[in-house]
């Protein structure tokens, strides 16, 4: 898998193919400091999950791996520490998610990725922002910009 560097804010950048997508999961698991916060967002089968997949292999995590949309919150065991799965998607008011204890879940993580998190977006001003999107015209590329 190609090693991938860090973007900056704002910065924008072409990920060809999965193999790019899930070294830059890895890139940012090695980044992040324990009990860090990771927000992405984009559209249906912008790669989210894939990046997620990536990430938790480097933090030593190789099961399956999906999106929680119906649980809302997953937890995996990954050798370096539990990393947070939160899908956002369903949820109309953040209230649901602290109530699910979601502040502990996080202080107790190696890693917390949140996807659709926007409600959550001033409540952890630290947490990086990437935002996927599809590319007109090629299927086999997506597009990432770091928003915060
Ligand atoms: N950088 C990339 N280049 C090409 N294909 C990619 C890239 N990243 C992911 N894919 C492919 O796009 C498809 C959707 O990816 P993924 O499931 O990760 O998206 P998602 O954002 O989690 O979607 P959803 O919102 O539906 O859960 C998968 O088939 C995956 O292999
Ligand atoms: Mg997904």
């Amino acid at each position: 898998m190609a090693a991938q560097a860090l973007l900056s804010v704002g910065e924008r950048r072409l990920l060809r193919g999965v193999d790019e997508q899930r070294a830059l999961g890895a890139a940012l698991a090695r980044a992040l400091a324990p009990g860090s916060v990771l927000f992405l967002e984009g559209e249906l089968g912008a790669g989210k999950t894939t990046l997620t997949q990536g990430l938790l292999a480097a933090l030593g995590f190789d099961g399956h791996v999906t999106s929680p949309t119906y649980a809302l919150m997953q937890l995996y065991p990954a050798s370096a520490g539990q990393v947070l799965h939160v899908d956002a998607y369903r949820v109309r008011d953040v209230a649901e998610l602290y109530e699910m204890d979601l502040d502990e879940l996080i202080a107790g993580s190696r890693l917390s990725v949140i996807e659709w998190g926007e409600g959550l977006y001033a409540d952890y001003p630290q947490a990086p922002i990437y935002l996927f999107e599809h590319v007109e015209g090629d299927p086999e590329t997506r597009r990432v910009t770091r928003r915060r």
